[in-house]
């Protein structure tokens, strides 16, 4: 008798430590605790049992029922409250928590807004190397061997062939080598100049070129464009001027500006207490510029602008300091949400 006391007490002691739930305790109580579970065929078995042994056996069969109902208990509470703190953790009515959303930079914002406008007006986009040879950065654009933009204060050359690209103006070349006109193209881009970090200059920044090549392309035509993009961005309501200027590839160059936004062009300190603001430069395509893709001057003829990202986004944003634009200070980035 002992024997079987023991035997039982094993297996359920084996058995009820896989219990996990209230089905599996289910089927544990019936095997052992049911009227015709083991333990009731235990305990009428007592009555077999010689009667000198009867204190002793029943002491132990006392026991080992107090353990198996005291271990019912504990497995029913175990399970009872995992259920209840999984119901806790596990809300499926509560709203999703919301992911943290990042925003295109700011200057890539700008820049899409310029190249948007210029799509519309029949511009298609192109992009070209940051890293650039001296060929297309500067000889094939005109540059004279001696001309002082050359020099090592502006240009991060690489070595003697090779250098980081000073402006956009080389995907001019890159595109007329490629395409015959009519050529009608933007060009935005990252550049680079061995300049000092200051509050209105950086040594990386941002442009977007333009060029136009066909037969008999006039300034007029030139001007009438960038007044269009002008008034896009800016608004309808400004003034413009174009001024004569000069860069080596293009003839004549001028520089365009427009009335200060931000006084109306009545005088302030973002326009220098001018009432204009300059914002691009432009001009007619150097003969020379022809030459060097093998385009007659004499057949064809083109336009070509110019312009600085940051500063066109300091302008409108009223930003004092360019070198927030590469900081990456999220509390700057989240001033300028715009999602598209
Ligand atoms: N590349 C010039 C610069 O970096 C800007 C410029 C002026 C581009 C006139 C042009 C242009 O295409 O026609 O300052």
């Amino acid at each position: 008798m002992n024997e079987r006391i023991l035997s039982i007490k094993n297996s359920f002691i084996t058995e009820s430590a896989s219990v996990s739930d209230t089905k599996a305790l289910e089927i544990l109580r019936i095997k052992y605790l049911s009227k015709n579970g083991l333990l009731p065929a235990l305990l009428s078995d007592l009555k077999n049992v010689a009667k000198e042994d009867k204190p002793a056996i029943g002491k132990e069969l006392n026991l080992l029922k107090n353990f198996v109902e005291s271990s019912f208990k504990e497995i029913k509470e175990r399970i009872d409250s995992a259920g209840s703190s999984s119901k806790e953790t596990i809300d499926l009515s509560l709203p999703a928590r919301a992911l943290p959303l990042g925003s295109k930079h700011i200057i890539t914002q700008t820049m899409e807004e310029i190249t948007d406008i210029f799509k519309t007006l029949g511009f298609g986009v192109y992009e070209g190397p940051e890293i650039e040879s001296d060929y297309y950065n500067f000889e094939a654009l005109n540059f004279a061997p001696d001309h002082p933009a050359r020099d090592m204060q502006d240009t991060f050359f690489i070595n003697d062939t090779f250098l980081l690209r000073t402006h956009t103006t080389p995907v001019q070349i890159r595109i007329m080598e490629k395409q015959a006109p009519p050529v009608r193209a933007i060009m935005p881009g990252k550049v680079f100049r061995n300049e000092a970090v200051s509050t209105r200059s950086h040594y990386q920044f941002h442009q977007i070129d333009g060029i136009f090549v066909d037969h008999k392309v006039t300034f007029a035509e030139l001007k009438g464009t960038l007044v269009a993009f002008a008034k896009q961005f800016y608004g309808s309501d400004i003034k413009f001027r174009f001024r004569a200027s000069y860069f080596p590839f293009t003839e004549p160059s001028a520089e365009m500006d427009i009335t200060c936004f931000i006084c109306k062009g009545e005088g302030c300190r973002i326009c220098k207490h001018s009432g204009w603001l300059e914002i691009l430069g432009c001009g007619m395509v150097d003969p020379n510029v022809f030459k060097s893709v093998n385009l007659d001057p004499d057949v064809y003829s083109g336009y070509a602008f110019g312009m600085g990202i940051e500063r066109i986004a300091l302008l409108k944003y009223n930003i004092t300091d360019i070198r927030i634009f590469f900081e990456n200070d999220v509390r700057f980035l989240k001033q300028f949400p715009a999602l598209k």
